[in-house]
């Protein structure tokens, strides 16, 4: 078929919006009407030629929610007029990482995924038989998608579909570095550095995991009085004396749990060493720039600190995006507030620039 899709040509270059092939889905895949998709920092990442693992021609794209419109042979676990969300991250269920319950790194289909293929190595979207390769094994800038069945969470029908995107990403991805991989227990101080999507969603998942104080640092006054209205107890401004202003406020001890949600590596130092002597847990969320590197002094673990990473809030899709999407309804969860803009498919690139200049946190592009 042939479908309207953002397409990657040249690095550095505008999307251009345009007409592609769409074949039908294969054994083991699901072709998807997109409804919403999010844009984020990833897809300008990758568009603007900055990651080293980049490739062109493709389809952007990773914040997807939809409706399943066709199913491949195989498919057992979604049915024509589901409900999905899109997972960049899969969650195959046999897989020696599936099977523990320490990780979310999916094994089964990384590497194609990573190179644009789909697990059999070849491409369903193409152009005058030249192939376009797939973006996150996602590429949900289009009308529709062929993904893996294992690529995509079943959610309620009642959530609202741009609402329901956000969960393809950051917010699952803050929410989860609370939830899953600090394990924030009740009664506790949390400090997250950022209020974009990621370090919103940490604030949300620490209020629900009961922690007592929540502070959350920022540049930005505007992301700050956001990040009160998802649970903060407390905000800060950002400086060179985070830490000591940290330390002093929670008895020259740090905070039992610290979140880092910016990508700068100077504020995951002051995460390291904002959290607590004996026990603080340091969890890295932001994505640092190519050959960056994280300096520590080591006096700081041997004292107790522990750093961790988490990809995707270490939440295994298919399981985990469903139950957030089911709290959100319970309104334990305010996505909605998270959606600044509203854009067309064609405005796509409108998306990236409101995203520069820091409008909002969060555009979504709606199909019609
Ligand atoms: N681990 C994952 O799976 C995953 C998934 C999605 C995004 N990310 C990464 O998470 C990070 C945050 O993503 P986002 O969408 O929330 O980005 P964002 O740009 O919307 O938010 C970053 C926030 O950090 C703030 N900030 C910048 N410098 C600061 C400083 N010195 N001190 C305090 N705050 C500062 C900015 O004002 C901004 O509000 C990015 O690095 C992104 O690539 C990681
Ligand atoms: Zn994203
Ligand atoms: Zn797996």
């Amino acid at each position: 078929m042939r479908i309207r899709a953002a397409v990657l040509e040249e690095f550095g270059a505008p999307l251009v919006v345009r007409e592609v092939d769409l074949a039908e889905p294969r054994a083991g895949e699901v072709l998807v009407r997109l409804v919403a998709c999010g844009v984020c920092h990833t897809d300008l990442y990758t568009a603007s030629g900055a990651d080293p693992s980049g490739y062109a021609p493709t389809v952007l794209g990773h914040e997807g929610a939809g409706v399943v419109e066709r199913v491949g042979d195989g498919v057992t676990s979604i049915a024509p007029g589901d409900h999905v969300v899109t997972l960049f991250s899969p969650q195959c269920r046999e897989c020696v990482h599936c099977r523990s319950d320490r990780t979310n790194l999916c094994l089964a289909i990384r590497e194609q995924q990573n190179q644009g293929y789909l697990p059999d190595g070849t491409t369903r979207l193409a152009d005058g038989g030249e192939p376009i390769r797939h973006f996150m094994g996602t590429s949900t800038f289009a009308e529709y998608t062929v993904m893996p069945e294992i690529a995509l969470a079943k959610v309620n029908p009642e959530a609202p579909l741009a609402g329901a995107a956000l969960f393809a990403c950051g917010l699952s991805t803050g929410i989860g570095a609370a939830i899953n991989t600090a394990k924030v227990e009740a009664g506790s101080t949390c400090v997250v550095f950022g209020a974009g999507m990621v370090g919103l969603g940490a604030v949300i998942g620490c209020r629900l995991q009961g922690a007592e104080r929540i502070v959350c640092v920022d540049l930005s006054e505007d992301r700050l009085a956001l990040a009160t209205n998802h649970g903060a107890t407390e905000t800060m401004v950002g400086g060179p004396d985070t830490v000591e202003r940290i330390v002093e406020s929670t008895g020259g001890f740090g905070a039992d749990y610290t979140f880092e949600a910016t990508g700068n590596v100077q504020v995951m130092r002051q995460a390291v060493e904002a959290a607590r002597m004996g026990w603080g847990l340091c969890t890295v969320a932001g994505v640092a720039g190519r050959g960056e590197t994280l300096d520590i002094v080591p006096r700081f673990l041997i004292t107790g600190r522990r750093v961790a990473g988490s990809s995707f809030g270490g939440v295994k899709g298919r399981d985990g995006v469903p139950k957030l999407v089911d709290r959100w309804l319970a309104g334990e969860i305010d996505a909605d507030s998270f959606i600044s803009h509203r854009l067309t498919l064609d405005d796509v690139n409108r998306g990236f620039e409101l995203m520069e200049a820091q409008d909002g946190i969060r555009s979504v592009i709606e199909f019609s």
